[in-house]
């Protein structure tokens, strides 16, 4: 029970690493705060924690809008007393070659991937910052450390999430709260096998275990920097890719 009692928001908990993350934490013993914007993933994950004899709560927000940030955060608060823990995990594609890429595509990505991370930490700082403690957990992707072909807007937000990673563990860093990143590489995911079947093969045979990850193996991840266990980390960007950005 290494997260007991926690408050801990999980952006895009509805499916994929998010919903794995969520899984994880509630068995660890936090009170996880689903949030997406797809009503029904979010309230199916809320009620498979609460079928496990967990603790869980729903909240349909557009991470892109603030307003409904800003809401989410403040009803979160107002029922739990607290926040302890934020994962920001919501992320989208919109994946084109840069000569076709659209302004719709561009600014899609950016505006969850990027302004999402930026609007659910604005929001959730000021109570971390009161209490001087938190974890803040950012999904990155090995993408915004390498580039990726046709991931022009999606690159782009995740290596602004390294960017935005290591300035608030400056800025937040004093404060005694923790801010730090997982760069996932291939995982398993409905994101992923979106990508077309000969593009998977080359991205497969340039994984030394020459296979895609599993959501479990990023929720591990999100756990670790989420426990006390990781207390002395901070600006870290965690790589879990199986070794292909070697
Ligand atoms: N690596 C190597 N070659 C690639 C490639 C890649 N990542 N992506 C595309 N190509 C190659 C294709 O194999 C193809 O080569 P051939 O002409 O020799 O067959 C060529 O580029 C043209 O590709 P398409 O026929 O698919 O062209 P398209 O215009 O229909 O689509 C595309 C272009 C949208 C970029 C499409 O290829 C695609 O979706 N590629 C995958 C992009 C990708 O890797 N997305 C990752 C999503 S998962 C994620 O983002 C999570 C994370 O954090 C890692």
């Amino acid at each position: 029970m290494r997260l007991k009692n926690k408050v801990a928001i999980i952006t895009g908990a509805g499916n994929g690493l998010g919903k794995a993350g969520a899984l994880k934490f509630a068995k660890e013993g936090a009170v996880v705060i689903v949030v997406d914007y797809d009503q029904e993933s979010g309230e199916t994950v809320k009620e498979e924690i609460v079928q496990m004899d967990c603790k869980a709560d729903f909240y349909k927000v557009d991470v892109s809008n603030w307003e409904q940030v800003k809401t989410m955060v403040e009803n979160v608060k107002e029922k739990y007393g607290t926040i302890d823990i934020l994962v920001n995990n919501a992320g989208v594609t919109a994946d084109s070659f840069l000569v076709k890429m659209t302004d719709k595509q561009w600014d899609k990505v950016i505006d969850v991937n990027l302004k999402g991370v930026f609007n659910c930490t604005k929001a959730v700082a000021p109570i971390m910052i009161e209490k001087k403690e938190g974890k803040i957990i950012n999904t990155s992707s090995v993408v915004g450390e390498q580039g990726n072909v046709g991931q022009t807007n999606y690159s782009a937000t995740k290596a602004g999430v390294i960017g935005m990673t290591k300035t608030w563990a400056k800025e937040l860093g004093y404060k005694g709260i923790n801010v730090n990143a997982v760069a996932p590489g291939y995982i398993m995911t409905e994101m992923v096998s979106k990508v077309p079947e000969k593009v998977l093969e080359k991205i497969r045979n340039k994984v030394p275990f020459k296979k895609l990850g599993e959501p479990e193996d990023i929720a591990n991840a999100y756990l670790f920097l989420a426990s006390s266990e990781s207390e002395y980390c901070n600006g870290t960007i965690l790589d879990v890719n199986g070794g292909i950005s070697i």
